[in-house]
């Protein structure tokens, strides 16, 4: 049966994008946030999964104001980096796994949550900045990808909790797709950040150290952090962060009381264009 091996966190700023796209990362300001992401590229290297299931949010890039679904799973077989206004990024078409996603499909609405199904759809900055992080520039991404999309752009955005048990619903469905798969899943985007108004620029340590800490010692309490709270101390932007507990919610330590996972990495880094980055890679026991 297929599996979840671990789970990775990361913020997906787009100048991060673009600053690889234009061969710049070796630059003063930037030195420091690619030097955290060395060990993740050759631990992907070294762990090389079948399958990612990446959790992020469109910026209203394949959805806008039109059509706004809390929850879509891409089920295509390819998917097209999106033109954000100032070309595509020059990366790797993302190959999709359409038979995982369906089955996941499948499991997770029969469990009572209602996914949008998506047939094409282009992937912008939420997915692709976290894929050349993780993976650098290769010729082709690693292996399929399944895009899980979740509305943190317009009000109203899902709880911590509905994302936590989401994940829980996740898991159960990927251990019930009958092939010797070995998936991950990853939540991404956050840390603290603010893009607008007056408090423009927003940035908490204490708070995103805090998030790190919760989200490995006891996400089911951090679970149940309301949205205000996120708002009010991470930045409008920072709900961003409910995604990760998509991916912390299909660990097994939450679906199996098994040994809490092994923290292969963390890392946080301040600034990074208007945003916190912070990095997790979790393997579970
Ligand atoms: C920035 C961060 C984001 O999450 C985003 O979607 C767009 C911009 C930024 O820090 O500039
Ligand atoms: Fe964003």
């Amino acid at each position: 049966m297929a599996h979840i091996s671990a789970s990775v966190y990361t913020s997906h700023v787009p100048a991060i994008g673009a600053t690889i796209d234009m061969g710049k990362t070796a630059e003063p300001y930037w030195q420091p946030l690619f030097k955290g992401y060395e060990f993740s590229k050759q631990w992907m290297k070294d762990n090389q999964p079948d399958v990612i299931f990446l959790v992020y949010n469109d910026h209203a890039t394949a959805f806008s104001l039109d059509m706004i679904p809390t929850f879509a799973i891409g089920t295509a077989a390819q998917y097209t980096p999106a033109d954000e206004g100032w070309g595509p990024r020059p990366v790797p078409m993302v190959q999709g796994h359409p038979e995982l996603a369906s089955h996941i499909a499948q499991s997770v609405i029969q469990q009572d949550f209602d996914l949008t199904i998506v047939n094409k759809m282009d992937v912008d900055h939420g997915l692709t900045v976290p894929l050349s992080l993780m993976c650098g520039q290769p010729e082709a991404w690693p292996c399929p990808v399944i895009p899980f999309a979740v509305n943190v752009v317009q009000y109203p955005v899902p709880s911590g909790q509905r994302c936590f048990n989401l994940g829980k619903a996740i898991a159960k469905a990927v251990k019930s797709f009958d092939a010797n798969l070995n998936v991950q899943i990853w939540g991404t985007g956050g840390m603290s950040h603010q893009l607008q108004g007056p408090r423009a620029g927003l940035i908490n340590k204490d708070f995103d150290n805090a998030f790190l800490d919760q989200l490995i010692a006891d996400p089911a309490a951090l679970a149940q952090k309301p949205h205000i709270d996120y708002v009010r101390e991470a930045g409008s932007e920072g709900i961003e962060l409910v995604m990760w507990l998509i991916a912390r919610g299909a660990m097994s330590d939450v679906n199996e009381s098994k040994a809490q996972p092994h923290v292969a990495h963390r890392f946080y880094h301040v600034p990074a264009s208007n945003t916190a980055v912070g990095h997790l890679i979790l393997k579970n026991a």
